[in-house]
């Protein structure tokens, strides 16, 4: 993936947003891409930056709360997981988590990867989001 530059640090959600429009120029059919950090660091507020991006419905991004994954209509899918809940990695394959990773027809993005680190493919971009100082939220590249 080639995208906007990172660490960068967003001051409000229309900045995270507009930060996830960005990214979706860069996303292909086929990436699974880890969304990981803390309660709260703006990670849903990027996936409506992405999925608006791809001509999507921002309104349509809700964060998953009992469904692990969400589906959003867009000039490529995006698939939305939201894996905060989840109990076993069985609960997670059962959930079907492995079929939409081998999609090839859109992006997937995971909230809370650490859960399934272990099943998501090789090569799975990491971005990292977390607070910082005056209620800033700060997004870089990482591992899980
Ligand atoms: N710079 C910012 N970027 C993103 N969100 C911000 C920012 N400043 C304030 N916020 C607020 O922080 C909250 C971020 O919520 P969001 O649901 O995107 O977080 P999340 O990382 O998905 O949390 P969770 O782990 O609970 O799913 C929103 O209420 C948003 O309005
Ligand atoms: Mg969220």
């Amino acid at each position: 993936m080639d995208a906007p530059l990172l660490p960068t640090t967003t001051a409000l959600p229309e900045e995270t947003r507009a930060l996830g429009q960005q990214f979706a120029a860069f996303f292909a059919p086929g990436d699974v891409v880890a969304l990981s950090g803390e309660l709260g660091s703006g990670k849903t507020c990027f996936v409506q930056g992405v999925v608006e991006g791809l001509g999507g419905k921002r309104d349509d991004v809700s964060s998953p709360t009992f469904t692990i994954a969400h589906e959003y209509d867009a000039r490529i899918p995006v698939y939305h997981m939201d894996l905060y809940r989840l109990a076993s990695l069985a609960e997670a394959r059962a959930a079907g988590l492995m079929e939409y990773f081998e999609r090839a027809d859109g992006v997937c993005l995971v909230e809370w990867p650490e859960r399934v680190a272990g099943l998501l493919p090789p090569g799975t971009d990491v971005l990292v989001f977390s607070h910082a100082a005056g209620g800033h939220r700060t997004i870089s590249r990482g591992t899980l």
